[in-house]
C-alpha cells in the first residue's frame, strides 16, 4: 500500500501536497513524491523533545505543524515562533492542521536568516528543517546551532530532530554538534541501534 496511490489527496498548494493515508497526514514537497513528514512521527518527536519546551520557543521547519502542536501543549510555553521557508507548506498546513493558539507566531522565511536577525532570546530552540542527516545536513546544522547559541537564554536548550536511520559516524557528529546533556543523549540514543 502506498500513501500517494491508496491515500486521499486532501490539500494541495503549489508544490506541497497532503495525503490522508492509514489515518495519518502525509506531507509531500516538490515533484517525485518526496515525503517530508508523516503525522505518526508525533510519537518519535514527543519522545525526543520530552518535556523540554518552556518559555519563549523557536522552531525551524513547520511541515505539518505536528511538533508545533506538541510544543504548544506545554502550559509553560509562553510563545512559539515557527519559521517555515516554503509558502506552499504554510498554505497546506493551514488547510489541514490549522493551529488556533494565540501563543503561536508563524513566519515565512529562512530559519538561519531569522536567527541572525532576531532580537529576541529563546528558552527552547528546535530544528527540524531537513529530511535526512548526512554530511550536508550536518554542515548546515552546525552553522544553525552556533548561531542559535547566541540567541539562547541561560539554561535554555537547543535540540534537533534525530533521524533513527542515521549512519553511526554521522550520528556521533550530530550529538557533538548539539552537545546535548546526558539525559537527552540517552533519550535520543534509545532510537538508535
Ligand atoms: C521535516 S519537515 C518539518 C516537520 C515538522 N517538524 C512537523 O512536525 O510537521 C521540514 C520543513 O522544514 C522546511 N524548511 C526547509 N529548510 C528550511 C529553512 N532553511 N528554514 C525554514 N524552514 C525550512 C521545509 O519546507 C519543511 O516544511
Amino acid at each position: 500500500m502506498i500513501y500517494f496511490i491508496d491515500g486521499e489527496l486532501i490539500a494541495e498548494h503549489g508544490e506541497a501536497k497532503v495525503y490522508l493515508y492509514d489515518g495519518f497526514l502525509h506531507l509531500e514537497i516538490g515533484p517525485g513524491h518526496n515525503l517530508w513528514m508523516v503525522e505518526s512521527e508525533i510519537e518519535e518527536l514527543s519522545q525526543q523533545i520530552g518535556d523540554l519546551p518552556r518559555g519563549n520557543c523557536l522552531e525551524i521547519g513547520l511541515g505539518l505543524g505536528v511538533a508545533s502542536k506538541y510544543i504548544l501543549s506545554f502550559p509553560e510555553v509562553t510563545k512559539l515562533t515557527t519559521v517555515e521557508i516554503n509558502p506552499d507548506v504554510i498554505a497546506v498546513h493551514q488547510m489541514v492542521n490549522y493551529i488556533d493558539d494565540a501563543r503561536h507566531k508563524g513566519i515565512n522565511g529562512n530559519g538561519l536568516d531569522f536567527i541572525l536577525q532576531t532580537e529576541e532570546k529563546y528558552d527552547f530552540i528546535f530544528f527540524d528543517h531537513y529530511s535526512i542527516i548526512d554530511e550536508d545536513t550536518l554542515e548546515i546544522l552546525e552553522v544553525y546551532v552556533n548561531a542559535a547559541k547566541k540567541i539562547l537564554n541561560k539554561g535554555g536548550t537547543i535540540l534537533a530532530w534525530f533521524d533513527p536511520y542515521t549512519p553511526k559516524e554521522d550520528a556521533s557528529k550530530f550529538f557533538d554538534i548539539l552537545n546535548v546533556d546526558l539525559d537527552t543523549y540517552n533519550r535520543l540514543q534509545s532510537y538508535y541501534n
